[in-house]
C-alpha cells in the first residue's frame, strides 16, 4: 500500500523517481509527489490523482538534483489531495511514508512549534523528526529519536535540504529495500522499482534505519547500534514487470497462467515416479507424518485459495482436520490450535499486514508455519519456518488471478506430500498428480478455445447492477472468488454463495436487476446444483452457467467448458470467470488494473 522511492547518485534523481513511481503505482494511486534537492535547494512537485498527473508537472518544470524521494499514495489519513500527498514537509524535513502512525494525535498536540497544513499522520512524523534535527544532531539521529517515540507502522524515506549527501530510510512493518550500484543508491518499497537499475539489494528488517549515500549505506537499529546488512540478488527481470503488448496487466496475468503455473509445478510434480517433491518445507518426514491439523490463513483471494485447498486437502489426507481463517479476524481472536498443527500462511505479496500479524500470533503459540508465498524475499516469506514459493512471477494488476491458481496448486502439492509421508499412495493421489501435471495445458486450451466467446457473454451482462455466484463443494470457494473478482474490477455488487444456501435467504434477492453465475461440475452433485438453477429460473433469474458437463442445462447462457480434468476442473472454470470479469470491467470502461479505492498489497490494518 503506497509506494516509496528514493535516489542518490550522480544523475538527476527525477528520471529514476518517475520511472519507479510508475512501476509502484499499483500499490496506491490517489496522489503522488517527489522532492529533489540540488545543492541545498529543494524542488517539490505533488499532484492529486495518478502518477501521470505528477508527470505532467515534472515535464513542465523539471526538477534538478542528484538526490530525491517520491511517493504514490493510498489514503489512510485525509482525503486524496495535493495537500495530503507526500512528501510531507516540516521545517527542514521532507518525508514520504507508508503505514500508520497510531499516536499521531498525541504527538500533534505536543508539537506546538509546527503549523500543520495537512490531515496526515505523516506530517506529524515529519514535524517530530524536525523537532530533533538541530546543529548538533545528524539527520539519522533525528530520525532515530523520532522513531523511538512514534507508535505504529512505517516504511519511510527522509530528505533534508540541509543534508544534500544523505537520505535516511527506516522500516517497521512496511517493506523497504535499498538497491546498491556503483556511485548510486536506490530506495524502493518493492523490488520491481529496482529492476533494470541494480540487482544488488538489502531488504531492511523491522526496526532498522539506513543512511543512504552515493557510495554506499550504513545500517543501524533503533538504539543507534550498527547492523551488518546482507546484500542479496534480486531475480525479477524487466519483461516480467511489463505489459508486453497486452491492453492490461490483468489480461496478461490471466493469459500467462499456463506458463506461471508451470513454474509453480516444475521440478515438484513427477508423474513418472508418481511423486511430489517439495524442498523448502524444512520438516522431516517424521514431522510431516505427525501433522494432524492444518490451519490456513490469508486475506481476499489468498483466503479463497485456502478455502478451495481445504476441500482438496481433506480428500487427499484421510483423517486430517483443516480450518481456514481470514487473517484479519483470526489475529484478534483468542484462538487455540490443536496439538500437531501446521499453519499455511497464504499471500501473493508476502506483505499483507493482517496476514503478517496473524502469522506472528500463530508463532507465539509455538505452531509451525509454512508460507505459500509469491513474492520472493517478502516479509512473510522471511518470517515463516518454511514453505512453498509459488513462483507465479510479479502480479501487478490489483485483482489477483494467476496467484490464486498457483496457490491452490501449491497447497495440493503440500497435501500430497503429507499423504506420501504417511505412506498413502492410492489411485486418488495418482489422479491428483496426473491432473496437476495436465493443468497448465488444460488452462491453455480453455483460454484458446473460449477467449473469443467470453467477451460477447460479458457484453450481455455488463449493465446489470447485481450478481450472485453459486456452486457446491469445491465450486463454492470458486463462486466466492468469482464474485470478488467481478465486484472489485466492475463495481457490480456481487455475492458468492453455496448453492444449497440460496433458499435460506439470498434467493429473495432475485429480480431483473440481478444475474447469476452458476458453477456446475459433472459429478455426484450435478443434479443437486441443477435444482438450485431451477429454483432461480422459477423466480425469473438470468443465469450464466459455467460447467464441464456436456448435459443440457436450463439457463439463459451456458458455457460448456471442454476439459479432460475432473478434480481440478474448478481451477479451469475459475479462469473462465476471470476472463468474464475482465471483459465486463473493460466493457464498463473501468480502470481494470487499478480499480477505484483499492491498492495492491495491503500493508496497513
Ligand atoms: O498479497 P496477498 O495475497 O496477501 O493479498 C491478499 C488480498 O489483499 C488480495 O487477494 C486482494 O483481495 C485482491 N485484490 C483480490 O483480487
Amino acid at each position: 500500500m503506497c509506494g516509496i522511492v528514493g535516489y542518490i547518485g550522480d544523475k538527476d534523481a527525477q528520471g529514476y523517481l518517475m520511472t519507479a513511481l510508475h512501476r509502484l503505482e499499483y500499490r496506491g494511486y490517489d496522489s503522488a509527489g517527489i522532492v529533489t534537492i540540488d545543492d541545498g535547494t529543494p524542488t517539490v512537485h505533488r499532484a492529486k490523482g495518478k502518477v501521470a498527473e505528477l508527470e505532467a508537472l515534472t515535464n513542465e518544470n523539471p526538477a534538478k538534483g542528484p538526490l530525491g524521494i517520491g511517493h504514490t499514495r493510498w489514503a489512510t489519513h485525509g482525503v486524496p489531495s495535493e495537500t495530503n500527498a507526500h512528501p510531507q514537509k516540516a521545517g527542514d524535513i521532507y518525508l514520504v511514508h507508508n503505514g500508520i502512525i497510531e499516536n499521531y494525535r498525541d504527538l500533534k498536540a505536543e508539537l506546538k512549534d509546527h503549523t500543520f497544513v495537512s490531515e496526515t499522520d505523516t506530517e506529524v512524523l515529519a514535524a517530530l523528526i524536525d523537532s530533533f534535527y538541530d546543529e548538533e544532531t545528524s539527520l539519522a539521529d533525528a530520525v532515530i529519536q523520532a522513531l523511538q517515540i512514534a507508535v505504529g507502522t512505517y516504511g519511510i524515506a527522509v530528505a533534508s535540504a540541509r543534508n544534500p549527501d544523505e537520505i535516511v530510510a527506516a522500516r517497521l512493518g512496511s517493506p523497504l529495500i535499498v538497491g546498491l550500484s556503483e556511485g548510486e543508491t536506490y530506495i524502493a518499497s518493492d523490488a520491481s522499482a529496482l529492476v533494470g537499475y541494480t540487482d544488488q539489494a538489502v531488504y531492511l528488517k523491522d526496526g532498522e534505519v539506513v543512511v543512504c549515500r552515493r557510495d554506499g549505506i550504513e545500517v543501524f537499529d533503533l538504539a543507534s547500534r550498527p547492523v551488518s546488512p546482507r546484500v542479496e540478488t534480486i531475480e525479477a527481470d524487466l519483461q516480467s514487470i511489463q505489459k508486453q503488448g497486452y491492453d492490461h496487466f490483468l489480461l496478461k496475468e490471466i493469459i500467462e497462467q499456463p506458463q506461471t503455473l508451470r513454474s509453480t509445478l516444475n521440478g515438484r510434480v513427477d508423474v513418472a515416479d508418481n511423486l511430489i517433491k517439495l524442498g523448502g518445507l524444512n520438516m522431516t518426514d517424521d514431522e510431516l507424518r505427525g501433522i494432524e491439523h492444518v490451519t490456513i490463513i490469508g486475506c481476499g483471494t489468498a483466503y479463497y485459495a485456502g478455502q478451495l485447498a481445504s476441500y482438496y486437502l481433506e480428500q487427499i489426507v484421510d483423517g486430517l482436520t483443516i480450518d481456514v481463517a481470514i487473517a484479519s479476524e483470526l489475529r484478534y481472536r483468542s484462538f487455540h490450535l490443536p496439538k500437531n498443527t501446521v499453519a499455511l500462511v497464504v499471500s501473493q505479496s508476502g506483505e499483507t499486514a493482517d496476514t503478517l500479524a496473524c502469522l506472528r500470533e500463530i508463532k507465539k503459540r509455538g505452531v509451525k508455519t509454512l508460507g505459500i508465498i509469491n513474492a520472493v524475499g517478502s516479509t512473510i516469506a522471511r518470517e515463516v519456518d518454511g514453505g512453498i514459493y509459488v513462483h507465479a512471477g510479479p502480479e501487478i494488476s490489483v485483482a489477483s488471478t494467476k496467484a490464486f491458481t498457483s496457490q491452490v496448486s501449491a497447497m495440493i502439492m503440500f497435501g500430497i506430500t503429507l499423504a506420501q509421508a504417511r505412506g498413502i499412495n492410492n489411485e486418488d493421489i495418482s489422479n491428483y498428480i496426473r491432473e496437476l501435471d495436465q493443468l497448465p495445458g488444460e488452462i491453455e486450451r480453455v483460454i484458446t478455445n473460449y477467449q473469443n466467446e467470453i467477451p460477447s457473454i460479458a457484453k450481455k451482462y455488463e449493465s446489470y447492477d447485481h450478481a450472485l455466484f453459486f456452486g457446491r463443494d469445491t465450486l463454492y470457494p470458486v463462486a466466492l472468488e468469482g464474485a470478488l473478482k467481478l465486484k472489485e474490477i466492475s463495481y457490480i455488487q456481487a455475492e458468492g454463495y453455496a448453492a444449497g444456501e440460496l433458499k435460506h435467504g439470498p434467493i429473495a434477492l432475485i429480480d431483473d436487476s440481478f444475474f447469476e453465475v452458476a458453477l456446475l461440475l459433472d459429478n455426484w452433485l450435478f443434479d443437486k446444483t441443477l435444482s438450485s438453477l431451477s429454483e432461480v429460473n422459477a423466480r425469473g433469474g438470468h443465469i450464466f452457467a459455467i460447467t464441464n458437463s456436456k448435459q443440457n442445462i436450463d439457463a439463459e447462457t451456458v458455457l460448456h467448458v471442454d476439459t479432460n480434468l475432473h478434480v481440478l476442473a474448478p481451477l479451469v472454470l475459475n479462469v473462465v470467470q476471470q476472463l468474464f470479469a475482465y471483459h465486463i470491467a473493460v466493457a464498463r470502461g473501468n480502470d481494470v488494473d487499478q480499480p477505484r479505492n483499492l491498492a495492491k498489497s495491503v500493508t496497513v490494518e
